[in-house]
C-alpha cells in the first residue's frame, strides 16, 4: 500500500453532514475523528494537506423538515449549519475549512460542473412518468407522496418506504396516494431528467477498484465488487424539486441538481473558498485524494462520484476511501426520529471539558470493520481504567515526585541499567507502530499502541519504586525519574493527534511547546535542568451515577418512543376460553408495602387477597411512594406460579396499566369491592 510520503500533498474530505439536525457520537466515530486524528498526523509531520468538510444543505428531507415547522429550508439549514460547525469545533475537529453547499461558490462550481458534463455529452437524457400535485403545481418527491401500504395496509406509508413495515416501494405502488403538500390525489405525468450512465463507466471502475485498488478495507472492496457485479444502473442526477442547485441547461425550469451529484462537487467548492491554489490538491498527479465517509456512502464516493471526476476529465481519483461500519448505542441502531442518540452538543454540557475522552472512547471503539456498539458502561471503563488510572495516573506521578524531589527541574539522566535500556528502546518501536496503523488507517489500533508508551511509563515506574530507594539510592531515583519525564514528554506528542486537548494541557505541564511528530522517540526532549510546571489533574474518575444519568434519559427515549409505539401494537394470538379461565383473578387490597433493597423498580407489598395475606414483589417504585398506597385496591392474579425476586418468594401479580409515557397505573374496581372478589 502507498504511503502518505509517496505523495506531495494529501486532501482528506469528510463526508457533508446533511444539515437536518444536530451530529451525533455516529457520525465523531464513523468520519470525523479518524480524519482528524490522520490530519493532525499529517500536519505534525510537516505534510501538505488540506481537511475540508460542511454542511450538505440540499435534499428533500430538509425540505420536508421545513414544511412541518413552517419555515424556510434555508431557515432549517442555516441553524443546524450553525449548530454542526460548533460542535465540530468544540471537539477540536480541525477542518482547514468548513464549508456549506448553500454558498455562491458552490452554486456556480456544481452548476458549472454539471454543464461540462452535459455540453461532453456525458449524460443520458430520460422521460419518465412521475407523480405531480395539480393544486401545488410540482412535481412530488417521494417523501411528499403517502398513502395506505400495499403489503400491510398500514396507512401514512411513503413513496419509498412503509416505516410500518419497513417495505421499501416505488411511489405507484402505493394505494390512495396523497400528495403531502395539497392533500390532494396526484396525477401522473411526464418529465425529463439527466442521468450518469454508470454502465458506460463500468468497465474502468472494474479495473480502477477491483483491479487496482485491492489494498482498499475489504469493507469497502467488497460493497464495491457487489454493486459493480449486480451490474451498474444509469443514475439520475436531477429532480425536480425548488429547493438545490438549478439545473443549468435550457428547458429545466423547476428541476434541480439531485443532492447526491452537487453534494460530492461541495469539496471542491470547499477547497476553492480556502485557497486560490485549490487546483494543486485537485488537479495534480502528486496530490492524493482520501475520502472520510460512513458505509452508507460507499456506493456514491467509490461509484459515482468518480465517475463524474473521471468524465469531466482534469480532476484526481480518491487514492483510498476508509469508510467505516455503524456505531450503535447501547445495542440499538442510532436514530434521529427516535432520539436514540448521543448529542454531541448535549455531551458538552455533560461531560464538559472531556472532549477527549469521548474522542478516545469513540477511536478506542471505532467500527473499523464490523457495526460496534457504544455502551455508557464502556465510557465509564475506558475513562476509569485507561485514561485516569494509565495515562493521567503515570503523567501525574510522574510530575508531582519531580517536583517533590527536584523541586520542579529534569534531574541528569545518570548511568542506564539494562532494564531502563530495555525500557526506552520500546519507545521507538511503540512510535513505529502507531505510524503503521496510522498510515493503514486502522485507528483502533493506533490508539491502542499509542496507550501502551503510557503503559510501559506506569510499569516502569511501578516497578522501579523510586519512593522506596529516594533516602538510600539519590542518584538510581535521578535516573529513573528522568526516564519518566522523557516517556512523558513523549507521550505527550504521541497522543496528541487522538487527544488534542490533553496534549497541550501535557506539553503545558512540562513546559515544552512546538513539538512535532519527529520528535517522537527522542530520548533527550527535556534537558537536564528544565523547568517544568505545576502538575494538573488530566483526567477524573467518573462515578456510577454520572453514568446513570446518561442511561436514564435514554430510557426516557425508549419510552416515549415504546408510547408512541403502543397506540398501534397488534393484539396478541388468540387464546382459548379455557386457558383464560385458568386464570384466578381477584381484587385485593394492599396492606403493606416497603421498598426492596439495593433495587429502584421494585416493592414489596403484602395484599389481602381474601383467601389469605400473601407477599407479592411488584416494580412499581418509580410510580408510587410506598405509604400512599396502602388500603389501595387492585387485581391480582393469585394462582401465578411463585418466582423469587431478589430473594423473596413473590406470590402472584398486580395487574398494572401502562400509560402513555410508560407510567403504570392500578387496575382497580371502580367502587370498592370485598378482597377476594372474583375478576373474570
Ligand atoms: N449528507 C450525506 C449523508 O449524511 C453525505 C454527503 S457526503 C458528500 O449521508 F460527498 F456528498 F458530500
Ligand atoms: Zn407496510
Amino acid at each position: 500500500m502507498k504511503q502518505s510520503k509517496d505523495f506531495k500533498r494529501t486532501l482528506i474530505t469528510t463526508a457533508l453532514p446533511y444539515a437536518n439536525g444536530p451530529v451525533h457520537i455516529g457520525h465523531l466515530a464513523g468520519v470525523y475523528v479518524p480524519a482528524d486524528i490522520y490530519a493532525r498526523y499529517l500536519r505534525m509531520q510537516g505534510r501538505d494537506v488540506v481537511m475540508v468538510g460542511g454542511s450538505d444543505e440540499h435534499g428533500v428531507p430538509i425540505t420536508l423538515k421545513a414544511k412541518n415547522e413552517g419555515v424556510t429550508p434555508q431557515d432549517v439549514v442555516d441553524k443546524f449549519h450553525g449548530i454542526i460547525k460548533e460542535a465540530f469545533e468544540d471537539f477540536g475537529i480541525t477542518f482547514d475549512v468548513y464549508s456549506r453547499t448553500t454558498t455562491d461558490i458552490h452554486k456556480k462550481t456544481a452548476s458549472d460542473f454539471f454543464k461540462t458534463l452535459y455540453d461532453k455529452g456525458e449524460f443520458v437524457e430520460k422521460v419518465t412518468e412521475q407523480y405531480y400535485d395539480e393544486e401545488a403545481k410540482q412535481f412530488l418527491a417521494d417523501r411528499y407522496i403517502t398513502g395506505t401500504c400495499p403489503s400491510c395496509k398500514s396507512e401514512g406509508a411513503y413513496g419509498d418506504q412503509c416505516e410500518s413495515c419497513g417495505t421499501s416501494l416505488n411511489a405507484t405502488d402505493l394505494i390512495n396516494p396523497k400528495s403531502v403538500i395539497s392533500g390532494s390525489k396526484p396525477v401522473i405525468k411526464e418529465t425529463k431528467h439527466w442521468y450518469l450512465p454508470l454502465d458506460k463507466h463500468e468497465p474502468f471502475l472494474k479495473k480502477w477498484i477491483l483491479e487496482d485498488h485491492k489494498e482498499w478495507k475489504s469493507n469497502v472492496y467488497g460493497q464495491c465488487k457487489s454493486w459493480i457485479d449486480l451490474g451498474l444502473q444509469p443514475r439520475a442526477v436531477s429532480r425536480d424539486l425548488d429547493w438545490g442547485v438549478p439545473v443549468p441547461v435550457d428547458g429545466a425550469e423547476g428541476k434541480v441538481l439531485y443532492v447526491w451529484f452537487d453534494a460530492p462537487i461541495g469539496y471542491i467548492s470547499a477547497t476553492k473558498e480556502l485557497t486560490p491554489d485549490w487546483e494543486k490538491y485537485w488537479k495534480s498527479d502528486d496530490s492524493r485524494m482520501i475520502h472520510f465517509i460512513g458505509k452508507d456512502n460507499i456506493v456514491f464516493h467509490c461509484i459515482v462520484f468518480p465517475s463524474m471526476l473521471k468524465a469531466e476529465g482534469s480532476y484526481i481519483l480518491p487514492e483510498n476511501v476508509p469508510a467505516n461500519e455503524f456505531l450503535n448505542l447501547e445495542g440499538d441502531k442510532i436514530s434521529t426520529s427516535r432520539n436514540w442518540a448521543v448529542w454531541l452538543h448535549e455531551y458538552l454540557v455533560d461531560f464538559k471539558d472531556k472532549q477527549d475522552v469521548l474522542r478516545y472512547v469513540l477511536a478506542a471503539n471505532a467500527p473499523e470493520t464490523k457495526d460496534n456498539d457504544f455502551t455508557w458502561k464502556d465510557f465509564q471503563t475506558r475513562n476509569n481504567s485507561e485514561l485516569v488510572a494509565i495515562l493521567g495516573n503515570f503523567v501525574n506521578r510522574a510530575v508531582v515526585l519531580t517536583h517533590k524531589y527536584y523541586d520542579g527541574k529534569v534531574p541528569a539522566a545518570g548511568t542506564y541499567t539494562d532494564y531502563d535500556k530495555e525500557a526506552l528502546a520500546e519507545i521507538p518501536q511503540i512510535v513505529e507502530r502507531v505510524e503503521a496503523a496510522l498510515e493503514g488507517f486502522k485507528f483502533r489500533e493506533a490508539i491502542r499502541e499509542m496507550m501502551n508508551l503510557a503503559r510501559l511509563g506506569n510499569k516502569y515506574l511501578a516497578d522501579s519504586e523510586p519512593w522506596k530507594i529516594q533516602k538510600t539510592d539519590a542518584e538510581r531515583v535521578q535516573t529513573i525519574m528522568s526516564i519518566c519525564l522523557q516517556i512523558t514528554a513523549n507521550l505527550s506528542v504521541l497522543i496528541e493527534p487522538f487527544l488534542p486537548f490533553t496534549a497541550k494541557k501535557m506539553q503545558g505541564m512540562i513546559n515544552l511547546s512546538g513539538l512535532v511528530w519527529s520528535d517522537c522517540g527522542k530520548l533527550d526532549l527535556l534537558k537536564e535542568g528544565h523547568e517544568i510546571n505545576e502538575p494538573e489533574l488530566l483526567f477524573d474518575k467518573i462515578e456510577d451515577e454520572t453514568i446513570q444519568i446518561q442511561l436514564d434519559k435514554l430510557e426516557q427515549a425508549k419510552k416515549a418512543n415504546e408510547a408512541a409505539a403502543a397506540i398501534a401494537t397488534p393484539a396478541k394470538e388468540n387464546v382459548s376460553f379455557d386457558d383464560f379461565s385458568k386464570m384466578d383473578i381477584r381484587v385485593g387490597t394492599i396492606l403493606e408495602a416497603e421498598k426492596v433493597k439495593k433495587t429502584k423498580k421494585l416493592l414489596k407489598l403484602t395484599v389481602d387477597t381474601g383467601i389469605d395475606q400473601r407477599t407479592v414483589v411488584s416494580g412499581i417504585a418509580e410510580f408510587f411512594k410506598p405509604e400512599d398506597i396502602i388500603g389501595q385496591q387492585v387485581s391480582i392474579l393469585v394462582n401465578l406460579a411463585p418466582r423469587i425476586i431478589k430473594g423473596i418468594e413473590s406470590q402472584g401479580m398486580i395487574l398494572m396499566a401502562e400509560g402513555a409515557c410508560g407510567e403504570l397505573t392500578f387496575v382497580s374496581p371502580a367502587k370498592s369491592v370485598k378482597p377476594g372478589s372474583e375478576i373474570g
